[in-house]
């Protein structure tokens, strides 16, 4: 079993992402550095794979003997039901992005939540008893309420243009815990949040595209309230959300940093080892090159 390019790397050095599309994904340029910095043979490698095919490339990379795996959207959900255990973190988050080789198959992880928590805090934005206010409630906001709960941030409002997955992910965020109030809220009836101060997470998909404009049409008003931004959105690096931060004077982080760390994350439960502060500066350069 051969790979275009990669003929000379042997299946037990070869890590990659599933993901469909996968075409723009900046994770070899992470999980590659590191290798080549550490001195070690591993390559990683982008796989195109449609749903139909997910189950079956995951076994097969097993059986091949690769070491690991990312995988992306829209697959987060979907493989777990190919793998032989879910670590407690994903499995309350409901998305693994992040296969570990053990006996038997892989084990699932999430290192999306931890990373983004790490990205935060690099950036002196502590989480514990803040207030918060998330926009969306897809597969990565979950991820993102799980962490403000993770950490005892104090409340949370979820906006979202459809109520009824801003309320599922808020209803198993409180049977989760007591110490955070989660509280959803339908994206026409945003002005029932109350005036505040508050950690603003853009977690919509909504910037993507080049012509997006803002996710929600709230006004100058409801976004000065936030007094630190975060965009999940890396590329463009500068999103309309992003941007109405700046404009307000609001200081704001695109996901970059949030990608630097899940992927480094990741490495460190493929290679069972810790990746230094220095590593991990040199890693974030090679991102923004
Ligand atoms: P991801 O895994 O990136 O979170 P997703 O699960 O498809 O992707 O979620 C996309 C999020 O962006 C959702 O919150 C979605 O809102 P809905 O739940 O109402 O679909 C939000 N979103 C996408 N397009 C949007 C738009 N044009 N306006 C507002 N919200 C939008």
């Amino acid at each position: 079993y051969a790979i275009q390019g990669y003929e000379d790397v042997a299946a037990e050095h070869l890590l990659g992402i599933f993901g469909n599309p996968i075409k723009h994904t900046l994770s070899p340029v992470i999980h590659d550095t590191l290798s080549d910095a550490l001195g070690l043979s591993e390559r990683y490698v982008p796989f195109c794979v449609k749903d139909e095919d997910l189950s079956r490339c995951v076994k097969l990379a097993y059986d091949e003997g690769v070491l690991g795996l990312n995988i992306t959207v829209p697959h987060k959900q979907h493989v777990m039901e190919s793998l032989v255990n879910v670590d407690i973190a994903a499995k309350t988050i409901g998305a693994v992005n992040t296969l570990v080789r053990v006996e038997g198959g892989y084990k699932g992880y999430n290192t999306d939540m931890p990373g983004l928590a790490k990205a935060l805090e690099t950036e002196g934005i502590a989480l514990k008893d803040e207030t918060v206010i998330m926009l969306g409630a897809g597969g990565a906001a979950r991820a993102v309420a799980y962490m403000c709960v993770s950490y005892g941030a104090k409340q949370v409002y979820i906006v979202n243009r459809t109520f009824a997955r801003a309320q599922a992910i808020a209803d198993d965020m409180n049977a989760f815990t007591e110490k955070t109030v989660v509280q959803a809220v339908a994206s026409e009836d945003y002005q029932s949040i109350p005036d505040g101060k508050y950690l603003m997470i853009q977690c919509t998909s909504v910037g993507l595209h080049e012509g997006d404009g803002m996710p929600f049409d709230f006004g100058d008003a409801f976004y000065a309230m936030a007094k630190a931004g975060v965009d999940l959105i890396y590329n463009p690096a500068q999103t309309p959300f992003l941007k109405e931060m700046a404009k307000l004077g609001v200081p704001a982080v695109n996901g970059l940093k949030m990608l630097l760390y899940q992927g480094i994350l990741a490495y460190e439960l493929w290679n069972n080892l810790k990746v230094s502060e220095a590593l991990t500066d040199k890693v974030y350069l090679a991102l923004q090159d």
